[in-house]
């Protein structure tokens, strides 16, 4: 009887302080995002940051009637972290959406979270073609390796260049880059000489671009993930590859709008393909650049493009399904079609991946700065990964 009491009270008390709080719980919902906001790839933490605090001031922070709350965690790019972060996001926080994931391994070692608890998960930077596949609960507002690597391997062999050795960070998104770069090439006519990789956490290239040097090929194709590029565009200089008349060609990741303007003359006019630039010729992305500067004293890239994509996706999901979460959420998210800064984006209801245009560019300076110039694009780009 005395215990009913109690918990009659404890009912009635927890009642009284819902109906009397600012918010209601159920007034609010959270998305959770996991950012490596230190550690090695902190860059693609405070991009991503920055465009999630931009679409929470452009939007009112409000979607399907209700508050919306954003957690963001630190996994340091620890993928056990990431796994643990998600756990307690979804347990204790309860959140609708999962977001984020600067790393592939980061991605993967969440995917059976949203699976086991049918949290829809928005993978905002990783971009291994299959992580898509590693739980039907993931939708990608990134990219895909195979997704860029094709376009520059066309350019390259349509634009005398007949011999490539390849360098790509050793995991999962390296192996695509290397694949689809080297199948594509070689369609084209053009002969791969040798494959090199780098260490994922080395940011030593010497004794690589020292062997580049000596198998003197026409061009050297580079994928690396963001936040290496500079270290590398100054060891290519310093070792005289330039000089040597090796080209560079690349993915974006390496000219990556984060360091580009930094790198200096070294990085001008290499070609490189992706799917963003700060200089996309648009009055969204103008708009978009603008309000970004003005918010932050450096320039988006295009892991600040796949953040602030990612909550647009989440946000309209919560408009249609008025703040419910789970398969009605994710259901929401598919088929999606929106006009984002770095020009028309849909994601696929099959695949849950996304379709957007990728752009040829050369890195260029531009009123004083270096820029990744578009000069060709390729038009709505499914993922090439998935046409197995
Ligand atoms: C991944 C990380 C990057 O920083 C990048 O530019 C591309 C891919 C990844 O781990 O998936």
């Amino acid at each position: 009887m005395m215990r009913r009491n109690h918990l009659l009270t404890l009912a009635a008390l927890s009642l009284g302080v819902l109906s009397g709080g600012v918010v209601r719980a159920e007034d609010s919902v959270k998305i959770g995002v996991i950012l490596p906001m230190t550690g090695p790839s902190a860059s693609t933490g405070r991009q991503i940051d920055a465009a999630i605090k931009l679409w929470m001031a452009q939007s009112g922070g409000k979607a399907g009637g209700k508050k919306v709350e954003v957690i963001i965690k630190d996994d340091a790019g620890v993928a056990d972290t990431t796994r643990r972060l998600a756990q307690e996001l979804v347990v204790n926080d309860k959140v609708v959406a999962l977001a984020g994931f600067g790393l592939t391994p980061l991605a993967l070692a969440t995917a059976p979270i949203a699976t086991q608890s049918k949290t829809p998960m928005v993978v905002m930077a990783a971009a291994t073609s299959m992580i898509t596949e590693s739980s039907p609960y993931i939708v990608r507002t990134s990219f895909t390796l195979p997704q860029v690597s094709i376009g520059i391997a066309e350019w390259a062999a349509k634009n005398k260049i007949k011999k490539v050795v390849t360098l790509v960070a050793d995991y999962g998104p390296g192996n695509d880059a290397e694949k689809f770069f080297t199948s594509q090439f070689q369609l084209n006519g053009g002969v791969i000489t040798d494959k090199l990789r780098t260490p994922l956490r080395g940011a030593d290239f010497a004794p690589v671009l020292q062997k580049v040097r000596d198998l003197s090929p026409d061009a050297l194709f580079v994928f690396l993930p963001s936040g290496q590029g500079a270290q590398f565009m100054k060891q290519f200089g310093e070792r005289g590859l330039d000089k040597a008349g090796i080209k560079l060609i690349a993915t974006g990741d390496v000219t990556d709008d984060d360091q580009l303007n930094d790198m200096g003359d070294v990085a001008l006019g290499v070609v490189n393909s992706h799917h963003y630039s700060a200089a996309h010729n648009t009055a969204v992305n103008k708009k978009y650049v603008a309000d970004f500067q003005a918010a932050n004293k450096f320039r988006p890239n295009f892991m600040s493009v796949g953040g602030y994509d990612g909550m647009r996706v989440i946000f309209k999901a919560l408009d249609t399904t008025k703040g419910v979460g789970g398969d009605a959420l994710l259901a929401a998210m598919k088929g999606q079609i929106f006009e984002s800064p770095r020009g028309p984006v849909l994601i696929d209801a099959q695949t849950r991946d996304v379709v957007q245009d990728v752009y040829i560019r050369k890195v260029e300076r531009v009123n004083g700065q270096l820029y990744n110039v578009e000069f060709d694009t390729i038009k709505s780009v499914k993922d090439p990964g998935k046409l197995k």
